[in-house]
């Protein structure tokens, strides 16, 4: 059974696909993580991101793989170093290219084979897992999503200003929602939640009460 959670970055889709899939007891697969990883080789191999077959061709050399919490690239974790704002910036450019797009669909749709698990990321009720059980597009306003990614940063002792953070989210927006391939929609059959005013343990009820509800309902 595949349940899809899409949305833009800060819309609390990542919290809330994990935490469902634990309510649930289901797999979870962070999708952004693997275009991070296909950016964090790019970077490291000094490709230019503009550089379009070069980017494929290193989308298709490397090894990307889930342990428990981490994401490894090529057997290395790099949970950490995939979430820089170099990377982050490299990854939206990557993820525009079809070529790395139809490498990392087919891994998505390998790890979904037959396992129970929630997908989470921009394209997977529309374009990867069209015939999902379940699908949720998670929004939140722009500047709720920008308070908590300077949450996020200062967390990690970074100091950047909402001013600042508004401004990329509405660049990474426009980038993921205007590219020809994949852009971020909602599937027409997804279940819309916005999260700017709820709290994660209310959004994760909610989502957890809808697909409780309909595989009630499919049993019956
Ligand atoms: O969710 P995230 O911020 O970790 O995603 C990183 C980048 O990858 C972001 O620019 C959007 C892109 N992405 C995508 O195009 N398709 C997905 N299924 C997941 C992420």
């Amino acid at each position: 059974m595949i349940v899809t959670i899409d949305g833009p970055a800060g819309s609390g889709k990542s919290t809330a696909a994990r935490g469902l899939s634990q309510r649930l007891g289901f797999e979870f697969l962070d999708t952004g993580a693997m275009y991070r990883c296909v950016a964090l080789a790019v970077v490291q191999q000094n490709v230019d991101p503009a550089d379009e077959q070069a980017v494929a061709s290193v989308s298709q050399q490397i090894q990307i793989t889930f342990s428990d919490a981490k994401v490894l690239l090529d057997g290395e974790d790099v949970s950490l170093e995939i979430r820089t704002p170099e990377v982050t910036e490299a990854a939206s450019l990557v993820a525009q290219y079809p070529a790395v797009r139809e490498e990392l669909v087919h891994l998505q749709r390998q790890a979904a084979a037959d396992i129970d698990i929630v997908s989470e990321g921009r394209d997977q009720g529309t374009v990867v897992f069209p015939d999902a059980f379940c699908k949720f597009f998670l929004v939140a306003d722009p500047e709720e999503r920008a308070r908590r990614r300077q949450d996020e940063l200062q967390a990690q002792g970074k100091d950047v200003t909402c001013e600042e953070i508004l401004q990329q989210i509405y660049e990474r927006d426009q980038r993921d929602e205007q590219r020809i391939v994949a852009p971020l929609k909602p599937a027409d059959d997804a279940v819309e939640i916005n999260t700017s005013t709820l709290t994660i343990d209310e959004v994760l009820d909610q989502l957890e009460q809808i697909v409780r509800t309909r595989i009630n309902s499919v049993a019956h």
